[in-house]
């Protein structure tokens, strides 16, 4: 965490430039979960400098191209098929209840949390409150129910979740040293990482335990936003074309997510602390140690970026060269959103040849299977957006399954 003292002094930046410079400046470190410490403190996401470098170089291993194409052949369509065939059977679902459940066995995989389907409840929920214990600054309830309520969730975590789970892998990091299996016979996962580079990191096993609780939180949370605020989109759009494209071309959908994600970010603001003076595109010096405001929002609706129709949702708008159709919303810079092919795809590429493999992206994908199931808005039960939290995040989303038209 900070080892800046706190203080009250405050710049908001919401210029598409401005902010996207603060999200690389190296003057400023993360200062968003500091009142998340405890599932926060240490994790990548917290870490800054030299420490931030090094821990992101190891994980990064686990983030390749050609490991998404085998998540995306393999493993999605099953999880995906677990998900919405049971919903689409009895006719109805929650969509932010689909994106969680959907995403959980795939973010669970990448941390190394083995998940009994008897537990698949427990880990859910447990994962929901370690999202509202990271951003316990936007909490809006009563704050100290909220932290024994983190705690409880952390406790139960470590014991039927974090506990096994790396006992498995310590080992099979034995068994690698006995030369019983080889390198490639061990999970591929964030944990048998940590394990493997303990000393070197000089990670104490609190540590280690928030890292894989803090993927599994960033992926499960970040991704049901991004899957109910595009359905939402296309639903609200008013053009059964689109919505017909979006259900035979995931090319089509693909495009329709990277636009709600610019219009939505999962993480509306992030917030730094700056550790020296530092100079803004716009001549402003931000002091030191002054909480810095990343507005994305606003950044992703700049107009002078995105022209005068940057609040509405076009899934055909032009994209700026050099830019990305989902603006910041992934991050940039050294804390750059380390899932973001897995979960938004590789921007596809009209010209590839048809043997190059086009990744259209977790969200994308789940989307696609429940249009393909019939999904629409439940016509009886309107969405419902979250009340504890200031940001717009909706707590439930129901849906009905009818024949697809
Ligand atoms: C639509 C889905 C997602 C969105 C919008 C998203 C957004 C972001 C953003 C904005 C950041 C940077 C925050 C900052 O600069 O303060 C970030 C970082 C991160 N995300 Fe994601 N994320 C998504 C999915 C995922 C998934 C699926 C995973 C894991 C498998 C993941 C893991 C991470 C990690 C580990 C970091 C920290 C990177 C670092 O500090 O070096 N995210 N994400």
């Amino acid at each position: 965490m900070t080892s800046c003292p706190i203080d009250r002094t405050t710049v908001t930046l919401s210029s598409f430039g401005e902010v996207r410079d603060a999200m690389r400046a190296k003057d400023l470190r993360q200062a968003l979960y500091d009142d998340g410490a405890l599932v926060m403190a240490n994790c990548l996401l917290d870490l800054h400098g030299s420490e931030h470098r090094d821990r992101r170089r190891l994980e990064n291993r686990l983030f390749r191209r050609e490991t998404f194409e085998d998540y995306e052949t393999n493993l999605l369509p099953r999880a995906i098929a677990e998900a919405v065939d049971p919903l689409a059977f009895v006719g109805r679902g929650d969509l932010v209840q689909i994106g969680y459940r959907a995403v959980m066995h795939l973010t669970a995989l990448i941390a190394g949390i083995d998940v009994a389907p008897a537990n698949a409840d427990r880990l859910e929920h447990i994962v929901k409150v370690f999202s509202k214990g990271a951003t316990a600054v936007h909490a809006t309830g009563d704050r100290a129910e909220l932290f024994a309520e983190v705690a409880e969730a952390l406790a139960e975590f470590n014991e039927l979740f974090f506990q096994p789970s790396a006992a498995r892998r310590r080992q099979a990091l034995a068994d690698l040293d006995a030369g019983t299996v080889t390198p490639s016979e061990l999970p591929r996962d964030v944990l048998t990482t940590l394990l493997q580079n303990v000393d070197a990191l000089d990670l104490p096993e609190e540590v280690m335990r928030r890292e894989v609780a803090f993927y599994l939180q960033a992926g499960g949370h970040s991704t049901a936003n991004a899957l109910t605020h595009t359905l939402n989109e296309l639903w609200s759009y008013g053009d059964a074309d689109l919505v017909g494209q979006a259900r035979r071309d995931p090319a089509v959908l693909q495009r329709c997510v990277h636009e709600a994600l610019r219009l939505h970010p999962a993480s509306p603001v992030a917030w730094r602390r700056s550790l020296a003076p530092v100079e803004t595109r716009s001549g402003m010096t931000i002091a030191e140690n002054t909480l810095v405001v990343l507005d994305i929002e606003a950044a992703n609706r700049d107009e002078s970026v995105w022209g005068a129709d940057s609040d509405r949702f076009d899934p055909y708008r032009s994209v700026p060269d050099g830019l990305h159709a989902w603006g910041l919303s992934f991050g940039a810079g050294t804390h750059a959103c380390i899932g973001m092919e897995l979960d938004g795809g590789v921007t596809s590429d009209p010209g590839a040849p048809g043997d190059v493999v086009q990744l259209h992206g977790t969200v994308a994908l789940l989307g696609l299977a429940l249009l393909r199931a019939g999904a629409t808005p439940d016509p009886e039960s309107p969405p419902e957006i979250d009340p504890r939290s200031e940001r717009l995040h909706y707590s439930r989303y129901p849906i009905v399954f009818t024949s697809p038209s």
